[in-house]
C-alpha cells in the first residue's frame, strides 16, 4: 500500500528571543551558544498562546495543502511534552479546535522523537485499513518548562509546531519506511521531574525545588544522541536497500549543530545535502523535524523523487527514523 505525505505545515509564535536578549538573562554570551549549539535565536509563545494555538495552526496549513477538509480526518496524533493540560489530550483540544469531528484523537509522549514515533503509528493505522486520512503534529511550548535561570539548559530551548497530512494514496512523497527504538535504562538523563505522580505539582517541594524545569546532562545526552541517530538512519538505509550517498537530505532533530555536524559525518552526508533550521528556533523538541520538514517542502528544496531521511533522538531514550521518496 502507499502511504504519502499530501500537506505539511507550521506554526511559530512571533517573538523572537535573541542570544543578545539572553546575555542580560543569565551569563553567556552569543558567541558560546553559537559555536557550542548553532542557536542564534529562539521563538517564544506569548500570553495566550499555548501548545494548541500552534498545534491547530500548523494542522490547517498542512490540511490546506493538502486540499483535505477536517472533517475527512479519520485520525489525529498529536506529540508533545508540553500538553496544554495533563488531560485531555491537547490532540482532542485541536480536534475541537478544527472541527475534525471524525477524528479520533490522541497524544503520544515520546519527548525529540514524538513526530517519528506519530508517523509511524499513523503508517501502521493506514497499511491495516483503520484511517484513511491522518493528521500528524508535533507541537510544544518549551519555554514554559525552561529554567530561565539555567544557562545550561534556557538557551538551547524554543517553541513552535509542525503538521503533516499522510493519506493513503498513489502519487509523490511516498513514506517508505519508520522506524522507532527506546532505551529507558537512560531515562533520567533528560526529564522533567516534577508534575507527575512521583512530584505532584500541588507538593510545595516541586515548586520550591525548581523540579518542573527540564533537567539534563548535557554531555551524555549529547553522546548517546549522536550514536543512536546513526544507528536508526543506518535502518532506515538498509531496510530500503540504500546507501547514504543516496540520501537527497538530512532532515535531523535539530538539537544543536554539533550532534548534527557528528551524526552527518559518521553517515558521510555532506552540509549541502542537511536542512537545518536551528539558527532559527533551536531545539522545538518534536516540533523540529516537522517545521523544518515544512520549510524545505515550501522552498522546493527537495528534488522530486529524491530520498529524504528524518531521524530523531530525544528524552526516554527514544529515536527514530523515517524515508521518504520525494
Ligand atoms: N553560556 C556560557 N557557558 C555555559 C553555558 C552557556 N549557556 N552553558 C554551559 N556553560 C559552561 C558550563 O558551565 C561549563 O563551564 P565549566 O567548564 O566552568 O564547568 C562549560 O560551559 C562547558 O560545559 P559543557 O556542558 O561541557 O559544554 P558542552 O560543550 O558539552 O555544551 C551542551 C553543552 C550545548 C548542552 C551540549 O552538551 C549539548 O548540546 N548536549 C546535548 C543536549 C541537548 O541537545 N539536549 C536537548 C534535548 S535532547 C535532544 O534534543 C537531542
Amino acid at each position: 500500500m502507499n502511504i504519502r505525505i499530501t500537506g505539511t505545515g507550521s506554526a511559530l509564535p512571533g517573538r523572537i528571543l535573541t542570544n543578545a536578549e539572553l546575555e542580560t538573562l543569565v551569563d553567556t554570551s552569543d558567541e558560546w551558544i553559537t559555536t557550542r549549539t548553532g542557536i542564534k535565536e529562539r521563538r517564544i509563545a506569548g500570553e495566550g498562546e499555548y501548545t494548541s494555538t500552534f498545534a491547530a495552526e500548523a494542522g490547517r496549513n498542512a490540511l490546506a495543502m493538502a486540499g483535505v477538509d477536517p472533517r475527512e480526518l479519520d485520525l489525529i496524533i498529536l506529540s508533545t511534552v508540553t500538553p496544554d493540560f495533563p488531560f485531555p489530550s491537547t490532540a482532542c483540544i485541536v480536534q475541537d479546535m478544527l472541527g475534525a469531528v471524525n477524528a479520533t484523537a490522541f497524544d503520544i509522549s515520546a519527548a525529540c522523537s514524538g513526530f517519528i514515533y506519530g508517523l509511524s503509528v499513523a503508517e501502521k493505522y493506514l497499511r491495516s485499513g483503520s484511517a484513511k486520512k491522518i493528521l500528524i503534529i508535533g507541537s510544544e511550548v518549551l519555554s514554559r518548562i525552561v529554567n530561565w535561570k539555567d544557562r545550561n539548559t534556557c538557551v538551547l530551548f524554543g517553541d513552535g509546531a509542525g503538521a503533516v497530512v499522510l493519506e493513503a494514496s498513489e502519487g509523490n512523497h511516498q513514506l517508505c519506511s519508520t522506524h522507532t527504538f527506546s532505551n529507558g535504562a537512560h531515562w533520567n538523563l533528560l526529564y522533567q521531574p516534577g508534575s507527575g505522580s512521583r512530584h505532584p505539582a500541588t507538593d510545595s517541594r516541586t515548586i520550591d525545588g525548581e523540579m518542573l524545569h527540564i533537567t539534563m546532562e548535557g554531555n551524555e545526552v549529547f553522546k548517546h544522541a549522536v550514536r543512536a541517530m546513526e544507528e536508526a538512519s543506518l535502518k532506515a538505509l538498509e531496510a530500503n536497500g540504500l546507501v547514504a550517498d543516496d540520501i537527497s537530505l538530512l532532515i535531523p532533530h535539530q538539537a544543536n549543530r554539533r550532534i548534527i555536524d557528528a551524526t552527518a559525518k559518521r553517515l558521510g552526508i555532506e552540509a549541502d545535502r542537511q536542512y537545518t533550521n536551528l539558527h532559527r528556533y533551536g531545539n522545538t523538541s518534536s516540533a523540529s523535524i516537522p517545521i523544518a520538514l515544512d520549510e524545505a517542502n515550501r522552498l522546493n528544496v527537495i528534488k522530486p523523487g529524491g530520498k529524504v531521511l528524518l531521524v530523531a533522538f530525544g528524552g526516554g531514550f527514544a529515536y527514530g527514523s523515517a524515508l521518504i521518496t520525494w
